[in-house]
């Protein structure tokens, strides 16, 4: 397994690789790999194959993160994520740094970013208002510089992979985009670098979580439809009995366009997020 820091480095490997006709296979974590991410990797090498390459590139995107949110305090494990990588046959891992990823940024020099205008508004969107900035430039630029044929997405963080889809199609990357299965615990819980922050009781009233998601879909089987608005108020009241859990949002949506819909049934996306202390969790499910 190769480690490689430059950019440079990076895409002068990538092209000789096209030019060999060599498949890439793409998977871009922040790093503090888990279970969840490994899957992404075999999903990564089942769509290349053995005669192509997997890359992971770990790298805490600083434009991804507002001001006042957990850049400094994001859990860094870079000798354990090696191992976990070599153990998972990576090819190469790509850890650039920040000088490398935004040239100039630190003299105020750095000056051209992605933004998709409409998923990204509402949702994560409404509530960390410059995430996706962040998210879909240092997407686009990791495509121009690992050039994957196919990257691969986790489907826990549900309206990403939908902007990073429609990035996809709009800006003609020529890349293709699999979403992955949320992996969980065995309680329900989806697995997070940030569940690292839920420690003693804080760990067990995060599967409140979970248990949101397990009413609002009994909810629709008992009844065919439910109005948003009071399965709104229901699964808030539910998730703010615990003492440290406090509901962010919750929302129902057509799954393609992201749109509210004003009546919950089968097939509506859900989406909700929660901070549990103060560690903010996100979760979706079809219903
Ligand atoms: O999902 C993540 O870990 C990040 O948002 C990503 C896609 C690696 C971009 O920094």
């Amino acid at each position: 397994m190769r480690i490689i820091s430059s950019t440079a480095a990076m895409q002068k490997l990538a092209l000789q690789w096209k030019r060999a006709g060599v498949k890439i296979g793409f998977v871009p974590t922040m790093g503090y790999l888990h279970a969840g991410h490994l899957s992404l990797v075999r999903a990564a090498r089942k769509r290349v194959g053995k005669s192509g390459k997997v890359v992971v590139s770990i790298y805490v995107n600083p434009t991804q993160f507002a001001p006042t949110e957990d850049l400094s305090k994001y859990p860094r494990d870079l000798k354990r994520d090696l191992k976990l990588c070599r153990e998972a046959g990576v090819d190469v891992v790509f850890t650039p740094g920040d000088a490398e990823m935004y040239p100039g940024k630190a003299d105020g020099n750095y000056s051209t970013y992605v933004v998709e205008e409409n998923l990204g508004r509402v949702m994560e969107g409404a509530s960390r208002p410059t995430h996706f900035r962040g998210v879909t430039t240092v997407v686009a630029k990791l495509f121009n510089i690992v050039l994957p044929d196919v990257s691969v997405f986790g489907q826990k963080d549900f309206q990403q992979a939908a902007i990073i889809r429609r990035m996809t199609r709009d800006l003609n990357f020529p890349v293709k985009i699999i979403v992955a299965p949320t992996l969980r615990e065995r309680d329900g819980l989806a697995m997070s670098s940030r569940n690292k922050y839920l420690t003693g009781d804080l760990r067990r009233q995060a599967t409140v979580l979970w248990c949101a998601i397990q009413v609002a879909k009994f909810a629709v089987q008992k009844s065919k439809s439910v109005t948003a608005a009071d399965l709104k108020a229901d699964l808030k009241k539910l998730i703010e009995i615990e003492p440290d859990a406090k509901l962010d949002y919750v929302e129902f949506f057509n799954p393609e366009t992201l749109q509210r819909v004003a009546q919950v049934k089968r097939g509506t996306q859900m989406a909700l997020a929660m901070f549990v202390g103060k560690t903010r969790l996100i979760d979706n499910a079809r219903l």
